[in-house]
């Protein structure tokens, strides 16, 4: 049905679209000097030129002809591309403010979503006190310390699980089993409950949701490249968002209910002190901004932002390491040297290590989860390098370009956390917009103590890591498990 609907109403849009784009197009010498860019087809623009699962490469390689600003229209979206440190520096902190708005992918409008959240509000006095809200109750420094035991027995349950599956000579999935810990530790961290098992076939609603979520925000949606076509959703993303966020609130109705009971019957003892109950408290106060919807609206932005970035990263690092056995060494010969042979890893720790520190940072300069950061949309006309950035454009930083810039980095697509010299451009954002997140995730770091010693010969990594992502590291890992593996001795 809307397959059908889609067919039969895009001729007439995209007509439409057309003459009213030439129309209002007006002469040519009032319009703003954008920044060079490749000529765009009428109606679709450059959208041709992303065709393929890898914008970010698509576009590295455009700025090598067009320069570090760069302008392509897709759909009717003007973009600007920014593929330079500088560039990227004068944006995100020079320009900060006119450009810390956000293009709001269309799926995110579901349960008007977009209106709610910290994420994907302008940077306006809403956003501002939800980030007042996460910084003072989830990423305080007397929370995170209050939690810190919560994240040593998340890790240790997963090296436990890794340990268990060396021992049967199991595969392990990196991937599936670091997010099954990151969920676990916000759950637990936010409302003292578990959500995830690493077993497969056991029941984890929540898990799927999010590994739903995360999907269907990372999928190109044509709505977004023609907003015209909003109504239609004529790929059913928005749909399909609605029901996932659904059920996600109903689960989080659910443990907020179950909670505002216990606080009821406890009469003013408090049960629990978690971020739920500090959250709570907070909408009890006189004159509160916060309401619950508020509170379940936040919870889906940080468990959408923290699982699958933190986990991919903990995923690439571990696959970098396989593929490269003598960096693994050096890692490991770093942490027996500081924490002992079966000692465990203490964040307090980490600056003790900072081969495993340069380690980290090195995946994320080769696979930054997000390559473009997440856009950006200028508020008035700025002017760059005496080009215009209008109003509206949707502003792209490719990091995963700047991370791979010969001019910057000798070997860039070597992994070599040796020669790791200076930090990775803004991974987290800069400026308003940086990322909410603190260092949560030490799970690399210990699980690289629980990878056999002896590693099977996978003789072209480049081409195995090069290109497809995610699932070709699962495979790679597969590969791994099939060879000869020896044990450590503990
Ligand atoms: C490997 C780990 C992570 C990476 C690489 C990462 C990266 C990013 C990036 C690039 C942005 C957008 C910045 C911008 O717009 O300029 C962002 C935003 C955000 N991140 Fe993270 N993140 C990570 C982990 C986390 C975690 C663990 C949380 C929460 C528990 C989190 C919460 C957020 C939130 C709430 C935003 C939106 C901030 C806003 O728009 O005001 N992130 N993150």
């Amino acid at each position: 049905m809307d397959y059908l609907a889609f067919v039969l109403v895009l001729p007439f849009v995209l007509a439409s679209i057309h003459v009213l784009a030439s129309g209002l197009r007006g002469c040519k010498s009032c319009s703003p000097r954008l920044p060079p860019g490749p000529k765009p087809f009428p109606i679709i623009g450059n959208i041709l030129e992303l065709v393929g699962n890898q914008p970010h490469l698509a576009l590295s390689k455009l700025s090598k002809t067009y320069g570090p600003l760069m302008t392509l229209k897709l759909g009717s979206i003007t973009s600007i591309v920014i593929s330079s440190p500088d560039l990227a520096k004068e944006a995100l902190q020079k320009h900060d403010q006119v450009f810390s708005s956000r293009t709001i992918p269309d799926s995110n409008r579901a349960l008007n979503h977009h209106k709610f959240s910290m994420g994907w509000l302008p940077t306006s006095a809403r956003w501002r006190s939800l980030r007042k809200v996460s910084v003072t109750q989830i990423f305080a420094p007397q929370r995170l310390d209050s939690t810190q035991s919560i994240r040593r027995k998340k890790v240790q349950e997963l090296l436990d699980h890794v340990k268990e599956n060396c021992n049967s000579g199991q595969a392990v999935d990196i991937g599936r089993a670091a997010f099954t810990t990151i969920l676990n530790t916000i759950s637990d961290t936010f409302f003292s409950t578990e959500s995830a098992q690493y077993c497969s076939n056991a029941s984890q609603e929540l898990r799927d949701l999010i590994v739903g979520i995360t999907e269907e925000a990372g999928r190109p949606n044509i709505a977004d490249y023609f907003p015209a076509l909003r109504f239609v959703d004529p790929q059913g993303a928005r749909r399909r968002m609605t029901i996932y966020n659904r059920n996600f609130f109903r689960i989080l109705d659910g443990i907020i209910n179950e909670r505002l009971q216990l606080r009821a019957s406890s009469k003013g003892s408090k049960a629990s002190s978690d971020v739920l109950d500090s959250l709570l408290d907070l909408t009890e106060e006189d004159n509160s901004e916060l309401s619950c919807d508020d509170i379940k609206h936040l919870l889906l932005d940080l468990y959408v932002a923290a699982i699958d970035t933190t986990s991919s990263t903990v995923e690439w690092a571990m696959a970098e390491l396989l593929h490269n056995p003598e960096k693994m060494a050096k890692a490991r010969k770093e942490l027996e040297e500081v924490f002992g042979k079966d000692g465990v890893v203490q964040e307090s720790d980490i600056s003790k290590s900072p081969y495993l520190q340069a380690v980290v940072k090195e995946t994320f300069r080769l696979h930054p989860p997000a390559p473009f950061l997440v856009p950006h949309k200028a508020e008035i006309d700025v002017e760059m390098c005496g080009f215009t950035v209008p109003n509206n454009a949707q502003i792209l930083v490719n990091v995963w370009a700047m991370g791979r810039d010969s001019s910057i980095w000798p070997n860039p697509d070597l992994f070599l956390p040796e020669s790791f010299k200076r930090d990775p451009v803004g991974l987290g954002g800069e400026g308003k917009r940086v990322s909410s997140a603190g260092s949560i995730a030490t799970g690399s770091s210990s699980l690289n103590s629980e990878i056999p010693a002896e590693l099977p010969d996978l003789s072209s990594p480049r081409r195995v890591l090069g290109a497809g992502g995610a699932v070709w590291v699962r495979r790679a890992l597969e590969g791994l498990r099939r060879g000869p593996t020896r044990r450590r001795e503990h």
